[in-house]
């Protein structure tokens, strides 16, 4: 398996150079390969011309020119994940970093009619001057998430984990005591980046409510699904909400999406049914399935469930 690692810092002489080469470590370690952009040293043009611009802005599909993009595109199509690493700048990636994701995150590969593929895993290694307390407290950790899980990584990525090496400031004492035992995390993080990926597809007794859903479904967050599996065959109960009682059975298939029918009693007495076909995504260890989902009678939509 291939990860593709997409590094961004200024100095060779800084803390994150140091995880990059523990990460990769444990990648070989761990019997995989992978493909670097080292950003810095590439000396990557962050700032997009008026042309992409216009592309991208536009949704005009004229084809790319720019080398140094379709370098990049080649380089994710030929990985099966991919890796960021990063010192925080001001609560975001470095600006160079930003602006790869400007230009290589480009209409007719990232969005519209979308080139590139579903990556297995995105994983972000970043490292910051404040301790994770500070980043919780104010919410920039979860600001800092949502950019690059909500919409960066949003259906492009099956699983996504987010690694901060806190408290790494050149000031603080924690630097040099946590040297060590950072270095080490950031190489199991290597070793096992694709170790764990089968388990954690698996959705027997796990329980999944509903975050998101199009007009005409009935299922919600106050639905609970109770999900059951054995080998590819699944199943699951669900209740609550506008459902007074529902069953699904189906199958998961190799790449992990679910293809199910359901039937279940609304709180109007009917009995309504259906079929959906979801796929995984995986955000911090959490499973949710983003579903295409069609009622027997014929109306279509989508919803998206969350382990809770
Ligand atoms: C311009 C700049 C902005 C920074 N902004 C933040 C920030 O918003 N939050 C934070 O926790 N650390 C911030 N830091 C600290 C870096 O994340 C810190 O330098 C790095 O994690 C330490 O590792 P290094 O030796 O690899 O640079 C900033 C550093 C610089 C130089």
């Amino acid at each position: 398996m291939k990860v593709f690692i997409v590094y961004c810092h200024p100095s060779e002489d800084s803390f994150t150079r140091n995880i990059r080469d523990s990460f990769i470590k444990g990648i070989t370690d761990g019997g995989n390969e992978y493909v670097m952009s080292d950003l810095y040293a590439m000396d990557f043009k962050a700032d997009m011309t008026e042309d992409q611009y216009l592309r991208d802005a536009f949704y005009r599909n004229t084809p790319f020119t720019e080398e140094d993009i379709l370098a990049e595109h080649e380089k994710i199509n030929s990985a099966d994940a991919i890796a960021f690493i990063y010192p925080v700048f001001w609560t975001e990636a470095p600006a160079k970093l930003v602006g790869w994701f400007d230009r290589v995150w480009s209409y007719g590969f990232a969005y519209g009619d979308k080139k590139m593929k579903m990556m297995d895993k995105a994983m972000i290694l970043c490292t910051a001057g404040n301790p994770i307390e500070k980043l919780e407290k104010f919410g920039l950790l979860a600001s800092m998430k949502k950019v690059m899980f909500g919409d960066r990584f949003f259906n492009r990525a099956k699983q996504m984990e987010f690694v901060v090496f806190d408290g790494m400031s050149r000031k603080t004492e924690s630097r040099e005591n946590n040297w060590d035992s950072n270095l080490q995390k950031a190489y199991e993080k290597g070793r096992d980046f694709f170790a764990d990926a089968e388990e954690v597809f698996t959705v027997d007794d796990k329980f999944f409510t509903a975050v998101e859903n199009s007009e005409s479904g009935e299922v919600s967050e106050k639905t609970v699904f109770c999900y059951h599996q054995k080998g590819n065959v699944i199943w699951a109960e669900y209740s609550g909400g506008s459902i007074v009682k529902g069953f699904l059975i189906g199958t998961m298939d190799e790449k992990h999406n679910l293809h199910f029918n359901y039937q279940h009693m609304n709180s109007s007495g009917e009995i309504r049914t259906g079929s959906c076909d979801s796929e995984p995504q995986i955000e911090n260890g959490k499973l949710r399935f983003n579903e295409k989902w069609k009622w027997t009678m014929g109306e279509e939509g989508t919803s998206v469930i969350e382990e809770i």
